[in-house]
Parts: structure tokens; sequence; C-alpha cells
């Protein structure tokens, strides 16, 4: 894994947008592996900035995105649907019917695993993967456990994720309890993969992704095997490393 030390978030911010807009320049129907969370909206406003001021252009890019609380309609303000589309896809000329999240309306979470699977392979998968890190080395919503789960699956929320998560909610009973994910296999199949994780209290698990032991106890660590990961941290994230 490629490590590029940023100065602050926002400098982490401009330097991974930098990263995704030399992919869409290169391959303007490049496929973007896209991510939720506080971390990747630095990155999202960036290419946003970049677009209106004509220097971007999304009209050929197709995005699938890693995962998507189960249960929550698409149109509550957390649900990744409503992120995606308040941070980036409302404001860029991107065809909407190109964009693609797993369906958390879907109450069958075998048929929404398979339909995101075939949305996914009919994309031939992503050039770019963006990833942000939970405190657990999470990626995606793919949490510790014995094994690496291969594709889509429905997952149920560490106590250590629903926590972190519960800033975004009025109190921690409305977090959603399961999660649509896409596995470490398809996260790991994407041609490229980026990184951004800013902040101290991201300092453990970057460690850990980066320099512990490659275990699905720590599913970040199995970006080590990556022909071509980059993982773009602020001081503070790399404090420990
Ligand atoms: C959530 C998301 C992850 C994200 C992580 C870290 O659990 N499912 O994709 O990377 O949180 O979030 P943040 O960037 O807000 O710290």
């Amino acid at each position: 894994m490629k490590i590029y030390k940023a100065k602050d978030y926002n400098d982490m911010s401009r330097k991974a947008a930098g990263i995704i807009s030399a992919q869409i320049i290169l391959k303007p129907d490049c496929v973007l592996g896209l991510a939720t969370g506080s971390s990747p909206i630095g990155t999202y406003q960036n290419l946003v900035k970049w677009h209106q001021q004509g220097d971007l252009d999304f009209s050929q890019v197709t995005t699938i995105n890693l995962d998507e609380y189960k249960g929550l309609p698409r149109d509550n303000d957390q649900s990744y649907y409503y992120f995606m589309n308040e941070h980036l896809f409302s404001k860029v000329n991107i065809n909407k019917d190109r964009t693609f999240l797993p369906d958390g309306t879907e109450p069958d979470s075998a048929a929404a695993c398979q339909k995101y699977n075939e949305i996914i392979h009919a994309t031939g998968g992503a050039d770019l993967q963006l990833l942000g890190l939970g405190h657990n080395g999470h990626i995606g919503f793919n949490e510790p456990s014995d094994a690496f789960e291969k594709e889509t699956h429905c997952v149920t929320l560490s106590e250590r994720t629903i926590q972190a998560n519960t800033r975004f909610f009025t109190s921690e009973k409305d977090v959603p309890r399961q999660a649509y994910t896409m596995g470490i296999q398809t996260i790991m199949s994407a041609r490229k993969i980026l990184v951004v994780v800013s902040g101290e209290d991201k300092a453990a698990a970057v460690k850990a992704v980066c320099f512990g032991p490659v275990t699905p106890q720590v599913p970040g660590s199995i970006l080590q095997f990556h022909q071509d990961a980059i993982l773009v941290a602020d001081e503070a994230a790399l404090s420990q490393c």
C-alpha cells in the first residue's frame, strides 16, 4: 500500500480529489466505486468545484456505492442514497441512471444482495474504489469477523459502528442495526483503491490496517494485498505509524 501524508483534512481532500479527477480524465467512462461518511465529503466538494469550473466532466461516469443502511427510505436524510445526492450527484453532470447503491428499501436481504451483485458485474467493476476507514478497521460495512465475505451481503453493525454513527441520528435507537455492503472480494477487484483517513481517532486503525497482520478481524488490512492501493491520510491519522 502506498501511503501519502497530507497536512490536514483539506489537504487530504484535495489530494484524493486530484487522484479521482485523473482517473476521470484518463478514462471518461470509468466506473467509480464511491463511499459515504465524513471522510470523503471534502473530496466530493473539490470534485464539485472542479466540475463547476468546467474542468471535470461526469457525463460518462458510472458509480457503484459501497453500502447502504437496510430499512431506511431513500428520502431519509441519513440514507446513503440521500448523502450521495446531496454531496455529489445533484451537483455534477452525472447521468443518474448510471449511479448505483444497494437498495436499502428491499427487506429481502438475499434479493437485495443478489440484485446489487448483478449490477456490479454488469458495470465491469470499479476502475477506482474510494474508501473511508471505520475505527475498528472496517471498510464499507465489512465489520471485523472470522472470515472475509466475498460479495454483497447483509451485516449486523457492531456496537462501535452504531455508536460512531449515532452522531448523525437524533438518538442511538434511530441508527439502523443492519446494512447491505459490498464484500471484500468485490472491493479487492477494483483496479485501483484510494483510502482517505483523517484524525487522531483513526490513528490506531491506520496502523493496524497498513502494518498489522492481514486478518478479517481488521477488514481493511486485506488492502495490503492489493497491487494498487493508495492511502491518503493526514498527519494526525498517521501519528502512530
Ligand atoms: C461508515 C461507512 C464506511 C465509512 C465509515 C467511516 O460505517 N459505512 O463506509 O468509511 O463509516 O466513517 P467516517 O468517514 O464518517 O469516519
